[in-house]
């Protein structure tokens, strides 16, 4: 853990975080200020837009304690901001926002520019709003907004402010302890990163994962027959986007590989498992690790699983719990929240490859490629928004 002391809308605040937590995270479940919101949290949606040291910076790709001694300002820290409300004002009465996911981080970076632009030219808001996305209103609305609170304070004779109130030289939240801080971080990363292959092993040990997650798919197949091919190495392999074996299995043992990409990071994950099966409980655990020479990133973790007969007559019900550590350049998306979305549509394609194979339908099968986090994303937000509406999709 590091200790942290920084400012918060106004407020000393003094913590002690791990060094990957994102300040996001630091300022939604460490101080309950969940108007940040989250989105897709590789910094392209810019739904967590903050104010660091008085400029709009990306709270999910911005590590907590790189911010050590800089002044953070959410949402809420702009209750009673005159800018502010302006901009709430005229975001209503141009319609827009629908269902205001991206409306906080909207009104972060609108805020900013209204304080910087001269001029309210369409052109320069269009840009200076471009790393904020909204998936409801087509953005007419929001230009039209931002716009009429520019030209009402310049012809209230509000002069713009161009270097937008910075009082700092540099990156915002560039303090001298921050960058102690952001050093220390990379050394600890490189040096988890740097581990020698060796310790990359199928042996659980004292093995204790940093994130675990439970998840459950229902496959219109009896318990039998899904725990007889969840038996079969190969056929699994085949059935998981990005999995590939690299020698013949035995049926205890598995050498193989898995493909990830996030974001602009790719990494192939060649490893070992080690694998048991309790027949008479329908049961079964794998565990091993992997490293990905290529990008230095590494990754452990333990799978158990548990066929129990379905809801209805012939399906079945398969329950697992996935327990990883990842370490090196690919912790910093290995978020609990973020791994269980990704997994969660992992699992239903694997369900649906699955029911597939049952069906003896290999040319049915979705091909199992590069299990790619941007081809994911936009189903993500979708039921993240779905959920927060109540439905599966929007
Ligand atoms: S940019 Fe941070 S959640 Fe999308
Ligand atoms: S109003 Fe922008 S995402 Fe819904």
């Amino acid at each position: 853990m590091t200790p942290l002391s920084l400012t918060v809308n106004g407020h000393r605040i003094g913590a002690s975080v791990e060094p990957r937590t994102a300040l996001a995270d630091f300022v939604r479940d460490g101080l309950n200020l969940t108007g940040t919101h989250l989105g897709c949290e590789h910094g392209v949606c810019g739904a967590c837009t903050i104010l660091l040291d008085g400029v709009p910076a990306r709270s999910c790709i911005t590590s907590a304690v790189s911010c050590d001694g800089a002044e953070v300002t959410t949402i809420e820290g702009l209750d009673n901001d005159e800018i502010t409300a302006e901009l709430r004002d005229a975001f209503t009465r141009e319609h827009a926002l629908q269902c205001g996911y991206c409306t906080p981080g909207m009104l972060v970076s609108a805020r900013d520019l209204v304080v910087r632009l001269e001029e309210p030219c369409e052109k320069r808001i269009r840009v200076g709003m471009s790393g904020n996305l909204c998936r409801c209103t087509g953005y007419v609305g929001i230009i039209r907004a931002v716009r009429s609170v520019i030209a009402e304070r310049r012809a209230r004779g509000i002069p713009a402010e161009p270097d937008g109130g910075r009082k700092t030289f540099g990156p915002a939240g560039a303090h001298e302890p921050a960058e102690a801080a952001a050093r220390a971080v990379v050394s600890t990363l490189m040096r988890e990163a740097l581990q020698p292959a060796a310790t990359q092993t199928e042996d659980e040990g004292d093995f204790i994962p940093a994130a675990r997650f439970e998840q459950s798919l229902t496959v219109a197949f009896p318990p039998e027959e899904v725990f007889a091919l969840l038996g079969d190495v190969e056929a699994v392999a085949a059935c998981l986007p990005g999995a590939a074996l690299t020698a013949p299995p035995t049926p205890d043992r598995v050498e193989g590989e898995m493909r990830v990409k996030i974001g602009p990071i790719a990494a192939a994950f060649r490893g070992t498992a080690r694998i048991a099966r309790d027949r008479s409980t329908h049961s079964g655990r794998i565990t091993g690790g992997g490293i990905d020479a290529r990008g230095r990133s590494s990754a452990r973790g333990a799978v158990s699983y548990r066929v129990l007969p379905g809801d209805a007559p012939g399906t079945s019900l398969v329950e697992v719990e996935v327990g990883y550590t990842l370490s090196g350049v690919l912790a910093q998306f290995g978020r609990p929240g973020l791994v269980k979305d990704l997994a969660s549509r992992l699992t239903a394609d694997f369900a649906g490859n699955l029911e597939a194979k049952l069906s003896g339908g290999d040319a049915a099968m979705a091909p199992a490629q590069e299990l790619s986090a941007a081809s994911l994303l936009f189903g993500l937000l979708r039921a993240r928004l779905g959920a927060l509406f109540g439905r599966r999709s929007v």
